[in-house]
């Protein structure tokens, strides 16, 4: 990295200057101090006058008013001290100085760029290890999803593609914006789908994975900037690790219970606990809602009205039920996450359990 050499070497130069800049005067108070003692009384009018003047010599004085200036006489002091050089001296070292500070703004965008370029590299090697240990088992050996050699479907999607690739769409800047988002958030996040369907785990620490936001932008870098030979270095990794190359796919989630759905899904508002209070206070308490529901008066009416369907309706898509609702659509058909099969067997085990 002969770049940051030479910052360093203009930082210490530069110092060094500067400390030599403020020595040099230091010198001159004190040499200038030594040539003129200030122990030495200073002279002033008559006296003045007789070391520049012969006694018979005349002063001109044109009115009583004016008094004439004295004629500069070469002053044998400053040519003892070689001022005029002092001066030519601390005025190169100060213009060095300026040099050295321009040097360093003109170099700067440089070094800079290729600290950038470094910093990249450094990321995209971390990426490859982090993708090696934790994505390879759904994306594929090469990022590229889809099929493993031994014709085995891979869960999740390629990530190895020319849209994330930061080559193909640099003259976009709101495309580079949006695939930074999208890989940054489904890393952290996650992409969470109803079983048997695959979910895209979420890794960030903020959602409780174990990959850090550095790690998280180490893998992105490694989506947007990887090379051909860093996706194929992932499989060296793995071997070098002693880890199977083949993909250990794993098994796809189990399709859970309406009861196991209620409880992770609908109780970050409701509880179904007798008594208890539900965490989000505009949701109710659906504990025994078979005799105690349905409690606005839209779903009743929907009830009344003979509909069988009057809770899957809701639950797929309360605001089609009761407009400004604050409880959101859950059904796949309302653009939520649930399928019909998972919302019948929640009402089915737990809302209306007994009926
Ligand atoms: C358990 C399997 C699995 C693992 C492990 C996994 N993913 Fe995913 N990933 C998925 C699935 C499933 C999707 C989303 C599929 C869909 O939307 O249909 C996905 C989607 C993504 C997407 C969004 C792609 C797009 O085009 O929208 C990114 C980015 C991603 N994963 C990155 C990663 C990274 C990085 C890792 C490793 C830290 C990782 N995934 C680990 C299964 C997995
Ligand atoms: C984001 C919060 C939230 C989540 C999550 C949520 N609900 Fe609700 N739910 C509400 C609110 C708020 C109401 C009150 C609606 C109203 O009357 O306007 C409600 C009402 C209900 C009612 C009663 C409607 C009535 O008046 O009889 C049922 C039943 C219900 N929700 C079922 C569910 C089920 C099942 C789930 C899980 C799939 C769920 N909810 C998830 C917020 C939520």
């Amino acid at each position: 990295m002969p770049s940051v050499d030479v910052n360093t070497i203009l930082a210490v130069v530069a110092t060094l200057l500067f400390l030599a800049l403020i020595g040099y005067f230091a010198f001159l108070i004190r040499h200038q101090e030594e040539v003129e003692p200030s122990t030495e009384k200073p002279t002033y009018g008559v006296e003045l006058l007789e070391q520049h003047y012969a006694p018979s010599s005349t002063v001109e004085q044109p009115t009583p008013y004016y008094v004439a200036p004295i004629p500069a006489s070469p002053d044998p002091l400053e040519i003892a001290s070689n001022l005029d050089k002092k001066v030519v001296l601390g005025g190169a070292l100060l213009f060095a100085l300026f040099a050295m500070i321009g040097a360093y703004f003109a170099i700067q965008p440089t070094i800079r760029a290729n600290a950038e370029e470094d910093q990249m590299r450094i990321n995209i090697d971390y990426g490859k290890e982090l993708f090696a240990q934790y994505c390879y088992d759904c994306h594929g050996r090469d990022g590229k999803a889809g099929k493993t050699p031994d014709g085995k479907t891979l869960p999740g999607l390629p990530l190895n593609k020319p849209d994330f690739k930061y080559a193909n769409i640099k003259s976009d800047p709101t495309k580079v914006h949006d695939t930074q988002t999208l890989i940054t958030n489904t890393i952290t996040r996650g992409r969470p789908f109803t079983p048997p369907r695959y979910s895209m785990p979420a890794w960030g620490n903020s959602d409780g994975g174990p990959l850090s936001a550095w790690q998280v932008m180490e893998l992105e870098d490694l989506i947007m900037y990887g090379t051909d030979q860093d996706w194929a270095d992932i499989v060296t990794i793995r071997q070098q690790k002693g880890q199977p190359v083949a993909e250990q796919i794993p098994s796809p989630p189990a399709v859970q219970s309406g009861a196991d759905v209620a409880k992770t899904v609908c109780t970050v508002c409701h509880t179904f606990d007798a008594g208890a209070n539900s965490p989000n206070p505009l949701a109710p308490n659906l504990n025994n809602y078979v005799s105690r529901g349905p409690f606005n008066d839209q779903l009743k009416a929907l009830k009344a009205s003979g509909d069988p369907d009057w809770l899957v309706k809701w639950i797929t898509n309360p605001p089609s039920v009761k407009p400004g609702t604050a409880m959101p659509p859950y059904g796949s058909a309302a653009g939520g996450p649930l399928s019909e099969a998972t919302i019948r067997s929640i009402i089915s085990d737990v809302l209306l359990k007994g009926q």
